[in-house]
């Protein structure tokens, strides 16, 4: 940093926001790094007309604008370089007849917005669709096309899978708003990895069974790890119910446990259906599933599991990988920092 600058010049460099400086002919006599970064020019020339270097009418008829009417003004432009960035720009009369042009890049307010709308959209019509089948059961009912005892004996089953659909859903749900609204608490002690493992084991227990699963576990007892016990069991339970969703009847699935310079490596390997290679930089998105027609028996699918995952594994200040292969099967490792593993 050059030592004559002064005190508002180096503020002006190490801003987040830009600002460029114009003589009263719209010439350029300043502009910071955080305007040439957001604007994407580089080596701009001190002394030429700002027009020649932003090449944008909009931001052209601010600083019009505002030298003729002597006032500060602003407004809102979608700019492109590389992408398309939302700008709010300011502009700023001063006494001299320069002007100083304050821009902001609200694109990242604008992406939340929308990521927040996408949300709602997705949950709702996840939501609805179980309402539509049971709306439907139910006006067949009161046209009396269909008997109670029917209901009893045909649909019960149905309705109550339709139910604990919505459970799981809306439980998944809360669950994920929660830990990205950031109340959620970890509470890391130390503990026995296999304790966890076991007790989720015991819960996907029947469905292992009942798919002729052969499971391998090795991981030593003595394996303890700084974790939150409750958030751990979740994040092992959306893994290792994944494993045995997307693994096809009599083929296997391996849980355990190795280590690399840094870390502890938990490692969840199934033969499974695999993720195509397209679909891979997505499966921790919420809502996003990789073939809907994949899941229909063994369970019921939000698509949240993995969302869930994620969150919890960076509140850890875990990391979570994945790689799959398509009809080879899919291998998750967590890895768990060694000695600081809170
Ligand atoms: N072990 C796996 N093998 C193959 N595909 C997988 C595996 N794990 C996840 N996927 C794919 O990634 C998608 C997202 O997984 P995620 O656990 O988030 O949702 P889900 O299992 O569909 O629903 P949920 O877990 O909320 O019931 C799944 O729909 C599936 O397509
Ligand atoms: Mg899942």
């Amino acid at each position: 940093m050059r030592v004559d600058k002064d005190k508002w010049e180096i503020l002006a460099e190490n801003i987040p926001i830009g600002v460029i400086l114009l003589d009263s002919e719209e010439k350029l006599e300043y502009i910071n790094n955080s305007a040439e970064v957001i604007l994407g020019l580089k080596d701009v020339e001190i002394g030429k007309k700002l027009f020649e270097i932003v090449p944008d009418y909009e931001i052209d008829e601010l600083v019009k604008k505002t030298l003729k009417s002597k006032e500060n003004n602003s407004i809102s432009i979608y700019y492109w370089s590389n992408e398309k960035k939302l700008l709010e720009i300011r502009s700023i009369y001063l006494e001299d007849g320069k002007v100083f042009l304050i821009i902001e890049d609200k694109s990242i307010y604008e992406k939340l917005e929308e990521n927040y709308r996408d949300f709602i959209a997705n949950a709702s019509h996840e939501l609805r669709t179980p309402l539509t089948s049971i709306q439907i059961l139910l006006d067949l009912f009161s046209e009396k096309k269909i008997t109670l005892e029917e209901i009893q004996n045909e649909f019960f089953p149905y309705l109550k899978k339709e139910i604990m659909r919505m459970t799981k859903l809306v439980t998944n749900l809360l669950n994920l708003s929660r830990l990205e609204s950031g109340v959620v608490q970890i509470n890391p002690q130390k503990i026995f990895l296999i304790d966890i493992i076991d007790k989720v084991l015991e819960s996907l227990y029947p469905l292992i069974k009942k798919k002729g699963l052969k499971l391998h576990l090795d991981v030593p007892s003595s394996l303890e790890i700084y974790a939150d016990p409750q958030h751990l069991e979740t994040i092992l339970f959306n893994l290792l119910e994944n494993a045995v969703k997307y693994t096809p009847e009599n083929k296997q699935i391996f849980i355990y446990s190795n280590f690399d310079d840094n870390n502890i490596v938990l490692v969840i390997k199934d033969t499974g259906v695999g993720i195509p290679e397209k679909d891979l930089p997505y499966i921790f998105d919420r809502f996003y599933r990789v073939e809907r027609s994949r899941t229909s028996e063994d369970g019921f699918s939000s698509g949240l599991g993995l969302a869930i995952v994620k969150k919890l594994v960076e509140k850890h200040n875990w990391k979570i990988e994945v790689e799959s292969e398509l009809n080879l099967g899919t291998t998750f490792k967590i890895l768990i920092p060694k000695g600081k593993e809170g």
